[in-house]
């Protein structure tokens, strides 16, 4: 049995009850180790979940080989931090098992995809949400005008591993080189689902490193009343 495991955005308690007995249950415990940044060590995850637990990257999962060859027999959890499919690797792990006729499960969990809704910018007005990389791109300024009225979510590129973590700041940078109006009011949203989130509401011009992560960012469209008078308490 493969049992994919949302483990929600912050810390070693945001794992749900059902996930939690899923990884007290295991045979092997994997930690997706690449999408995104929890606020606790892996120490501490391991302590709470009384279970070892492996840290893969993006080649162990992708490839899926191993995964798909001990859950055919044993119970894996593969845990992702946040929810299951806020990335996109992962629905391609649920067809492999299906393919293969592995039994496998899903339990979800919080993503930065709708904990941005404390930010006061209505989910159902969001139009595609981008991702902006290291790498030079326009593609994120195509997709902000082509979302026109509806609020941007862009993710920020990240490599774990190696402790590198985008800041909003670098991220507006690469935006204003594709022609971005700086005087253009965003959200930067830092560690959602933490007790203390940093949220700020301001022209993007006035967008300062944080050195705090992880960091997305939010290209606001067309307000109402109440997300501009929401957005107000996070200006700057
Ligand atoms: C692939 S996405 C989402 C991954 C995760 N599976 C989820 O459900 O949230 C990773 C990106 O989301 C953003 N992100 C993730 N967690 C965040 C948080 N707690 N606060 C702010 N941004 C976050 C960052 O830009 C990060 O690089």
């Amino acid at each position: 049995m493969l049992s994919l495991i949302g483990i929600g955005l912050n810390d070693e308690k945001d794992i749900t009850v059902k996930g939690l007995e899923k990884v007290k249950a295991a045979d092997y415990v994997y930690l997706e180790n690449y999408t995104s940044k929890l606020q606790c060590s892996l120490e501490t995850l391991e302590k709470f979940y009384g279970k070892a637990v492996v840290p893969v990257e993006r080649e162990f999962v992708e490839d899926g080989t191993i995964l798909m060859s001990q859950a055919g027999y044993q119970n894996i959890v593969l845990l992702i931090i946040g929810d299951v499919f806020s990335a996109t690797t992962h629905i391609a792990l649920t067809m492999m098992a299906k393919e293969k006729h592995i039994d496998f499960e899903i339990i979800n969990n919080a993503s930065v995809m709708n904990a941005i809704g404390i930010t006061g910018l209505e989910l159902y007005k969001f139009g595609k949400t981008t991702s902006i990389p290291f790498h030079e791109s326009n593609t994120a300024y195509d997709i902000i005008k082509s979302n026109k009225l509806l609020h941007t979510l862009c993710l920020l590129d990240l490599v774990p591993k190696e402790n590198k973590f985008m800041e909003a700041s670098e991220a507006i940078e690469k935006l204003e080189k594709s022609g971005f109006n700086m005087k253009t009011k965003v959200v930067v949203c830092a560690q959602l689902g933490s007790k203390n989130p940093t949220i700020l509401y301001t022209e993007a011009k006035n967008i300062k490193p944080l050195n705090i992560f992880p960091q997305c960012l939010i290209i606001p469209g067309d307000l109402h009343f109440i997300e501009k008078e929401a957005l107000e308490g996070y200006s700057k």
